[in-house]
């Protein structure tokens, strides 16, 4: 990227970012945050897109997830471990299903700026800006809360350094060892109303038996006791972004220092358009959201100007057309892919397409359309030949009555127990799990078509 600076997208028309009103606060923060260390580093990007690599062939699974919005006010170490312990329960089921390996990686240590469809918010006929997520303005419904506040990217910074600190605790520290976390899958199995999964998970206890009894345990394979874990957020407020923008020595590439993946969102994603040009040039995998208003043409430009030197798995398309859509959107995209010979990771998003008002009125997602979407997306990459390589949930690890549905089924009245959420509707740890046990029923069918075909 000879030719691109991390300031260039300023130059062009950006959609979706707040307008800070005192610039000198502005710059102030900006010139702080360039100074602070980059979250991450370079080499890790890379090998998050190595793996990502492998997803786009068939040989890794991606699994992303968490918070739709991080919250300054619900943080806290339960709710990081929390999210981590799920993750990992899920990945270890989805192991088993796919027989590869599952990509971790969390919507977390920097997910805080939202995109609205709205930029305006009307309450008893009170209008008032849009709550744009924690590191922008805040959700009370005033006047002064929802001015942007530039100093706000710095506390998401603290926040994000303080989470990522965590994570990386847990995933080497003994916490993310496998028996532990089979024991805690055993757990949501053990009612009756799980009855279903039972049979997977005491298939994976007779293989962790049977890997013990040969010798390979937390004493001997380093891998049973660590994880590698890695962070993605929407690249969304420009600013935050480039202040982490650092040069990688290494490579003399750019890297976001601001987490290991970013991607854009479906309403930021015009190809001329300022988050665009930010992400063409930094060497982090990058992620493009795709819904139903994504022609074949838009995504042709988006992959020549994110990916120009068709790198495996630098570009990961996350769809999300919403349940019953998906065989009308994403065969066209397929097939725009395969004209271009373009590498890409193929992942479902079957959140953002799912979202519904309840009977109580609550934003919610029934746990039945997010199934169903994942299953289309399956059956399409079925039909024309294509991998499914990853999936994307907005979960938490606590007990949250967000999502209607499941073993344990939320119902439209119960939205109001534990509604938490700042944001969109997420998938509490029993659902999470669930699902997670229905993708991997999935990626076993693959596998074994997959196998007949080469059979025979
Ligand atoms: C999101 O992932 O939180 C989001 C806003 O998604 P999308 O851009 O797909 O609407
Ligand atoms: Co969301």
């Amino acid at each position: 990227m000879g030719d691109w600076r991390k300031t260039d997208w300023r130059a062009k028309p950006r959609v979706q970012m707040p307008d800070y009103t005192d610039t000198a606060a502005l710059t102030a923060v900006e010139a702080q945050l360039a100074k602070y260390p980059p979250l991450v580093f370079a080499g890790e990007s890379r090998r998050l897109k190595k793996h990502l690599g492998a997803a786009g062939r068939g040989e890794a699974f991606l699994l992303q997830g968490g918070d739709c919005a991080e919250s300054f006010e619900q943080f806290s170490a339960d709710g990081i471990r929390d999210t981590f312990k799920v993750m990992l329960q899920m990945a270890m089921v989805l192991t088993y299903g796919a027989k590869v390996p599952v990509i971790k990686v969390g919507r977390m240590a920097g997910q805080f700026a939202k995109p609205r469809s709205a930029p305006t918010e009307t309450v008893n006929g009170v209008e008032l800006p849009s709550y744009r997520g924690d590191i922008i303005n805040e959700l009370a419904f005033t006047p002064e809360a929802r001015i942007p506040d530039p100093a706000k990217m710095l506390q998401a910074y603290t926040q994000a350094a303080a989470t990522l600190n965590l994570i990386r605790a847990f995933s080497t520290g003994g916490y993310a060892d496998v028996h532990q976390v089979h024991a805690w899958t055993l757990g949501f199995t053990e009612g009756r109303k799980a009855e279903r999964y039972r049979e997977l998970a005491n298939r994976i206890t007779d293989t962790l038996d049977f890997m013990s009894a040969a010798g390979v345990n937390r004493d001997t394979a380093h891998t049973l006791q660590s994880v590698e874990f890695y962070t993605s957020h929407e690249a969304l407020l420009l600013e935050y972004e480039e202040a982490l923008t650092r040069l990688d020595s290494t490579s003399g590439n750019w890297l976001a220092g601001s987490g290991h993946l970013i991607w854009i969102g479906d309403r930021t994603r015009q190809p001329d358009g300022a988050h665009v040009e930010f992400c063409r040039g930094v060497l982090n995998p990058i992620g493009l959201k795709c819904g139903p208003s994504m022609t074949p043409d838009d995504l042709k430009v988006l992959m020549a100007r994110l990916n120009p030197n068709n790198e495996a798995g630098r570009l990961t398309l996350i769809t999300r057309f919403g349940a019953g859509k998906v065989g009308e959107h994403l065969p066209r995209l397929v097939r725009a892919v395969q004209e271009e010979g373009a590498n890409v990771v193929w992942v479902c998003d079957p959140m953002h397409g799912n979202t519904i008002k309840s009977s109580t009125g609550y934003k919610t997602r029934p746990f039945e359309s997010v199934l169903r979407e994942v299953r289309e997306f399956f059956g399409v990459h079925a039909s024309e030949g294509t991998v499914p390589g990853g999936v994307h949930f907005e979960m938490t690890g606590q007990d949250v009555t967000e999502c209607t549905g499941g073993v344990h089924a939320v119902t439209d009245e119960d939205l109001s127990d534990r509604y938490h959420t700042a944001c969109d509707p997420r998938l509490n740890a029993s659902q999470s799990l669930e699902l997670a046990f229905l993708v991997a029923e999935e990626l076993t069918s693959l596998r074994n078509a997959r196998q007949a075909r080469e059979a025979g």
